[in-house]
């Protein structure tokens, strides 16, 4: 039970509406997996007979799609009242109204609003309605996936089994139709718990972090794997095998420490996140980077640079934050390959239905590579025959290895949901391919110098920035009982505006917009008066002129921004009412050194308004429906 648990906090990242464990017994909570421990312990305090020596059990924290977040929401979900068949899910069952129509009409009594629970009662109808008793587990589940029509295909259960009599009967299945991550695995010389010499554990989670304490081997299931353990024994059955597909699947390793998953002496995971970005950019730079020749090496793009100098334009397609991280580069993209960018809200993208040609080089930039959005639009850019590159942190992810080549960002985990390290880390590895698309090009040879000689002092920039975090709290003790926040910039800094705003509206609840300076006199300026917080970020590039004519446009208007700007730029600190002064950098990173100020900023804000920074309301790290 401890096992489950610890695994549920490590996964409550994606999702803490409610969450659930135990295996024969159900056990729900709504809210996060506090709640649930709590529950747990109120129970064997009640009643001193409930046995929790279980060796099997699943468990489940949830990011509410179908019926509000409550216990009988929650999953595990039942297929009866004996709880013979015990479901957990992720992913939308678009055909479960059908479904429970039809399974109502069988005297199925149904317990919640979910889909997830017609998967529960499926498998019972089709168990009951069995033409043999020798049906096999896993084919039983086949048959329940082939009625399931899931929202883009992308889904997978857990489900287990208890015929109450013998303890190998229980038998977990998990199946995947994509993006369930990880199917880790120990055996005899890793094995934690043993049962007996030849105990064998197995443990099935939709992320690695849930079980890295206990293994580091794993193995991905594919797309309409069906795995299952009966009697000690694992086993992987493909649906809809074709001729030469062996269901053989390689036990991988995995790189990632406990340490990193772990909160060490900060108080919040996006605290350590924030002050991790000056080792994280040089790990995302690692091995890639030679600043002594001026040249970058990105192994995961090297079969593939030609072709994608070669190619018609660029699309960088992306959600949230890792949508930022695209705007924030568009325009050095623009400069150092001389190619169109376009830069593309997944979403939107695939409502447009947006045309996409054979010659087109499509980025997919995913912290987590699992965001069902992006993974969607991936799919549509590859049936048009484009060449597909992913940007992800998250090796051996949905986008990771559907993509033709890439780049992992090795930015380490990210925990907390407002993303903050694997955007710099982002911004750091589409740099990096910039620097590379045109590093035979001579003319470009001093821009790239600039660059590279940029990227080399940044690590020690950050740290500077990061070590105005005093500063920056008391200026949100001064601001967080505000309504409202408006963050303005141009050019380079359109992005940080955006993305400051994001992480503001995440974690603190306030309303905030990040406003482009040259839109401003379009509409934005009638918000701006005597009351209104303004963020305004004036760097010394070529936008500089344009940003000081911003800045006297709100001056005017009554308003008293409070601008980041350069640290030598005393012009802005004479005409500002308050500074954040930041270190000077090239003109295409400075982005990351304004960023960090407005991190650090949503954090104090959220710590003072009393909120839980990592877990913000109704949102999710990893978001694996459309
Ligand atoms: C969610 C998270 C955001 C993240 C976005 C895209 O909304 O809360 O922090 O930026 O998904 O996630 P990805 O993993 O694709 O970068």
């Amino acid at each position: 039970l401890e096992i489950l648990l610890k695994g549920l906090r490590r996964l409550e990242y994606r999702g803490y509406d409610s969450s659930n464990a135990k295996s024969i017994q159900l056990i729900k909570q709504r809210g996060k997996v506090k709640a649930l421990d709590e529950e747990i312990h109120k129970q064997q305090d009640i009643d001193l007979d409930v046995e929790f020596d279980v060796h099997l059990g699943i468990a489940h924290t949830r990011w509410a799609t179908h019926g509000e977040p409550s216990p009988l929401n929650s999953h595990p979900h039942r297929s009866d009242k004996n709880n013979e068949f015990i479901v957990i899910h992720n992913g939308i069952i678009t055909n479960y109204k059908d479904l429970r129509k039809f399974l109502e009409s069988k005297g199925y009594e149904f317990e919640s609003e979910t889909d997830t629970e017609t998967i529960a009662k499926l498998v019972k109808y089709m168990y009951d309605n069995r033409e043999s008793d020798e049906i096999n587990f896993a084919t039983l589940v086949e048959r329940v996936t082939q009625q399931l029509v899931s929202l883009s295909q992308a889904h997978c259960f857990c489900l287990v089994r208890s015929d109450h009599k013998l303890s190998t009967d229980h038998i977990p299945v998990m199946y995947r139709s994509c993006n369930c991550g990880a199917l880790p695995r120990t055996d005899q010389d890793t094995c934690l718990f043993p049962v007996d010499e030849k105990a064998v554990e197995y443990y099935f989670a939709s992320d690695a972090s849930a079980v890295i304490e206990h293994t580091n081997r794993v193995i991905f299931l594919e797309d309409d794997d069906v795995a299952a353990v009966m009697d000690g024994r694992l086993s992987i059955h493909r649906i809809k095998r074709r001729a030469g597909d062996y269901p053989a699947r390689a036990i991988q390793t995995l790189q990632m420490e406990l340490q990193q998953i772990m909160k060490g002496n900060y108080s919040s995971f996006m605290q350590k996140e924030i002050f991790e970005q000056p080792e994280s950019v040089v790990n995302t730079m690692r091995g890639r980077v030679n600043f002594d020749n001026n040249t970058v090496t990105l192994g995961g793009l090297k079969d593939h640079i030609k072709e994608i100098q070669r190619c018609r334009r660029l699309i960088l397609i992306a959600c949230g934050t890792s949508y930022h991280a695209g705007v924030a580069t568009r325009q050095v993209l623009e400069e150092l390959t001389e190619l169109p960018v376009m830069v593309e809200l997944a979403s939107d993208f695939l409502d447009r239905n947006t045309p996409v040609f054979r010659d087109d080089v499509c980025f997919f930039i995913s912290q987590s590579g699992e965001t069902a959005d992006s993974l969607m639009a991936l799919r549509y850019c590859k049936e048009r025959g484009a060449l597909t590159v992913g940007i992800t942190n998250t090796v051996g992810s949905s986008i990771s290895r559907e993509t033709d080549c890439g780049v992992h960002i090795n930015a380490g985990p990210e925990v907390g949901v407002a993303s903050t390290k694997a955007y710099t880390s982002q911004f750091v590895a589409l740099i990096m391919f910039a620097l590379l698309m045109c590093d035979d090009r001579i003319s470009m040879q001093p821009r790239r110098r600039e660059i590279i000689q940029g990227l080399r002092v940044l690590p020690d920039l950050i740290k500077e920035v990061l070590s105005l975090d005093d500063e920056i709290q008391k200026l949100a003790t001064e601001l967080y009982q505000q309504k409202s926040v408006l963050i303005m910039g141009r050019g380079y800094h359109y992005a940080t505006c955006l993305e400051g705003a994001l992480k503001i509206k995440e974690i603190t609840y306030m309303h905030s917009e990040g406003i482009l300076a040259g839109e401003l006199k379009h509409g934005p300026l009638a918000l701006v008066d005597k009351l209104m917080p303004v963020i305004m970020i004036i760097m010394r590039d070529h936008t500089y002129t344009k940003c000081q004519n911003a800045l006297q446009q709100v001056v005017a208007r009554q308003g008293r921004p409070i601008v980041i700007c350069d640290k030598d730029d005393y012009e802005t600190i004479k005409n500002s009412s308050r500074t954040i002064k930041v270190p000077h950098c090239v003109d295409c990173l400075q982005g990351i050194l304004s960023v960090i100020p407005l991190q650090l900023l949503s954090f104090h804000l959220a710590v003072l308004r009393g909120y839980d920074v990592d877990c913000p309301r109704n949102l999710a790290k990893s978001v694996t429906v459309e």
